[in-house]
């Protein structure tokens, strides 16, 4: 596809143009974005970049190999990954308040990330995974502020006092075009389709008290459900074909009830389940899942994840709800 060849060369071009032979860094989350640009300027200036990777034990099922997996090879050494899950366990114990969690997710990130940034010999240059949406977004205050209610914290958010350079190659993409340019420079299929997800990963999903073992019991709801959905084919999908699923996923609740399992009687937490249509995150309806498919789910759920005796289905829509439920 010579469009395609020509936004990556084009990209290339300019990323070799404005950074010379300077050093560079990225913070990698795993999501699409940071991905797709991490791949261009890894292209570009290869042995200048600098990844990071910060593990907070926030994360799904399976993350953070599959962005080793993505990155070791072409990365090496200059994949950093940072195992930070004690520390943010600490920052996090007894803190329910969901706008608390993300201030102390996002700071503790900055401090993290100003410490690799030295080592990495404080290179002049970050790589930002902006996107034309989020540029169209940010110059149109009125609208994000109106419906953003929740302090965002995008992990790679950018340390305030740090001066930075930013390097923004996919800054005119749309996100069909970031996909594809994905999927020409290599990345996996299951990174470069993935669904969104929030900078302060599973800690806004888990109600009550973030411990690793409720982090646990999450993550493994979180993955049957979402098998299940891929399954039968409704996650992961361009966003120009109709029927797919924009988000879905588990939410661990703080709510015990009694349940039968045998001959014995259980007093265990709930499993809500979540999933959305929507054209912009901004509102969205929630998915008319196969009975079937939720049956499933719920059984896999009661059945193989320990701690569990309830599954519910989330059926509000947004407004007046939220997508997440912190
Ligand atoms: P809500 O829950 O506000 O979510 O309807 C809208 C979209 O934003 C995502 N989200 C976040 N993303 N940091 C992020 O990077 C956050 O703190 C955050 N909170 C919500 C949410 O997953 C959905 O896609």
């Amino acid at each position: 596809d010579w469009t395609l060849d020509s936004i990556i060369r084009a990209a290339t071009d300019q990323i070799r143009a404005s950074v010379g032979d300077e050093r560079v860094l990225v913070a990698v989350s795993g999501g699409v974005d940071s991905s797709v640009a991490t791949a261009l300027v890894n292209r570009a200036i290869g042995d200048q970049l600098t990844a990071v990777f910060v593990d907070h034990g926030l994360l799904r099922q399976g993350e953070r190999e599959q962005v080793e997996a993505a990155f070791r090879r072409s990365l090496g050494q200059r994949l950093v990954v940072v195992n930070a899950i004690e520390d943010y366990m600490d920052a996090l114990q007894g803190v329910t308040d969901p706008e608390q969690k993300r201030r102390i997710i996002g700071e503790k990130f900055i401090r993290i990330f100003e410490t690799e940034a030295k080592k990495a010999g404080s290179p002049r240059f970050l790589v930002q995974g902006t996107i034309y949406p989020d540029v169209v977004e940010s110059s149109a205050p009125d609208r994000s502020k109106a419906q953003r209610i929740k302090t965002h914290h995008n992990v790679g958010g950018l340390p305030k006092d740090m001066q930075f350079t930013l390097v923004e190659p996919l800054r005119y993409l749309f996100k069909d075009e970031v996909r594809a340019v994905g999927e020409a420079l290599g990345l996996p299929a299951e990174l470069v389709w993935r669904q969104p997800f929030p900078g302060p990963g599973l800690a806004v999903r888990c109600l009550g008290d973030i411990t690793l073992e409720r982090l646990d019991t999450l993550r493994a709801a979180d993955h049957i459900f979402t098998s299940e959905l891929t399954a039968a084919g409704l996650l992961n999908r361009a966003t120009d074909e109709p029927d797919g699923i924009s988000q879905a996923f588990a939410v661990l609740l703080p709510v015990r009830s009694v349940g039968v399992m045998g001959d014995t009687r259980t007093y265990q937490e709930t499993v809500a389940l979540r999933a959305v249509t929507t054209e912009d995150f901004m509102t969205a309806d929630w998915a008319r899942l196969p009975y079937d498919l939720l049956a499933r789910t719920a059984n896999r759920i009661v059945n193989e994840v320990a701690g569990v005796n309830r599954v519910v289905y989330d059926i509000t829509s947004k407004p007046p709800a939220t997508i997440e439920w912190e």
